[in-house]
């Protein structure tokens, strides 16, 4: 029994028991072929298996296994390091840590960004997603189930609304709303903690599990422009927008802003665990020496998978293939919005995609029930999608970038025969 031995606190979207997959097509124990949507919760833009990717680890596994950084430097590594720091859209020089996981390089952008001010504050957003750890659990703004039960939560770590324009927190439309979002930063120096005490302001450029909420255009260069005249760090936190999922290599990019720190992970290491944190060279440099360190952070698989990745997706998949999807996404959502009364939003960028669930248009009642109900029906038609966002009402597209357009249109084509069925 399952119950036997996996804590309750484990939720899994699906049950069954994965064995094998190929491209976007995973098998279970069961015998179901399902089109995998997730990407595995958004780690493989190449889809599973890819024998490109499968072909760098088995090179180098012949070579290195494992080698700590603290011990000494391996040849991936310090590849890997380069293709990065060549690849971020931040000034020449930007160095890299390398590390685990998404909520280990989160805890570790925090630290350098207060080792480099010497200012204890930090700012995140509602409805922000940044990980499970006691510090990044806390940063995450969703009280349930990330925070409660956590208490004491990690200190001098506050929240301000973010702009999700199709539920604006100020009450206002697109059209009438000259930006008050900003008002949220202004009002926190004002009422909570003025600038010069805060070290960083942590944001997505897209918010992922939140819901995927995209911020209008001029918000995160606001942000990096207040952050600038006030010595607060910009950290933006790619994780799940990193490495072509947008549209782009990075969803930062465009926005004419230059991040302090940029936090990179879920794709990295090719599916081998793998995360970064990437800052300008003076301010990763104000942690101490020997203040860095992680046994298997940067492990030579994950390297040498991380390598090729980038090499794949800077070698002409980005941004074609993500453009791609979103067009046959944003094509035949338009067509369920027509159609489907209970579909509130549809929004997204390349191969991020969400839709917003609501029991009434004209209210936004959120639904979470229907979009449980829709994950569960997209199942039973042979695609595995979650759901996710600040009401639970969200349900998410991840589809691999690699995903052809029969696939893709296969899959849209379930969830359409899906959303016909649901109530
Ligand atoms: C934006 C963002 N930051 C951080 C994390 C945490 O990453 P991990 O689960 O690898 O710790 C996630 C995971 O979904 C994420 O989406």
């Amino acid at each position: 029994m399952i119950s036997n031995l996996i804590p309750k606190g484990l939720y899994t979207f699906h049950r069954g028991i994965a064995v094998e997959a190929r491209g976007p097509f995973l098998k279970t124990q069961e015998g179901e072929t399902l089109l995998d949507l997730t990407s595995g919760l958004g780690v493989l833009p190449l889809g599973h298996g890819d024998p490109r990717i499968w072909e760098a680890i088995s090179h180098q596994a012949q070579r290195l296994v494992h080698q700590c950084s603290h011990v000494i430097l391996h040849r991936p590594y310090l590849e890997l390091c380069g293709r990065i720091s060549r690849a971020v859209p931040m000034e020449k020089g930007a160095k890299v840590f390398l590390c685990n996981s998404g909520a280990e390089a989160v805890e570790w952008a925090i630290r350098v960004a207060r080792a480099a001010t010497g200012r204890p504050a930090v700012v995140g957003f509602h409805g922000g997603y940044h990980g499970r750890t006691h510090l990044t659990s806390t940063l995450t703004g969703r009280a349930k189930p990330y925070r409660k039960g956590g208490q004491p939560l990690a200190q001098d770590v506050h929240h301000i609304p973010f702009p999700y324009c199709y539920r604006c927190p100020w009450g206002r439309s697109p059209e009438g709303c000259a930006q008050i979002c900003r008002e949220g930063l202004e009002r926190f120096f004002l009422v909570e903690r003025p600038p010069e005490e805060v070290a960083a302001v942590v944001v997505e450029p897209i918010q992922g599990e939140g819901g995927v909420v995209v911020p209008p255009s001029g918000f995160i260069p606001w942000l990096g422009q207040v952050c600038r005249e006030n010595g607060i760090l910009l950290i933006v936190d790619e994780v799940q927008t990193g490495l072509g999922r947008t549209g782009p290599l990075f969803a930062i990019e465009g926005e004419g802003v230059e991040p302090d720190i940029m936090i990179l992970g879920k794709a990295l290491g090719g599916g081998i665990p793998l995360a970064a944190v990437v800052g300008r060279g003076e301010v990763m440099d104000s942690v101490p020496p020997s203040g860095f360190g992680s046994t298997f952070g940067g492990n030579p698989l994950g390297c040498a998978a991380g390598c090729r990745l980038l090499e794949i997706l800077e070698g002409g998949m980005v941004p074609d293939a993500p453009k791609r999807i979103e067009g046959l996404i944003s094509k035949r959502t338009e067509i369920w919005r027509a159609k489907v009364e209970w579909l509130g939003d549809v929004r997204g960028r390349g191969a991020m995609w969400g839709l917003e669930l609501v029991e009434d248009r004209e209210k936004k009642t959120a639904s979470p029930s229907l979009a449980r109900r829709l994950v569960q029906k997209c199942r039973e038609k042979g695609v595995m999608v979650i759901s996710g966002g600040l009401y639970r009402n969200v349900v998410r597209l991840l589809p691999p970038l690699s995903m052809s357009q029969e696939e893709m249109g296969l899959a849209l084509d379930k969830i359409e025969e899906a959303l016909g069925e649901i109530p």
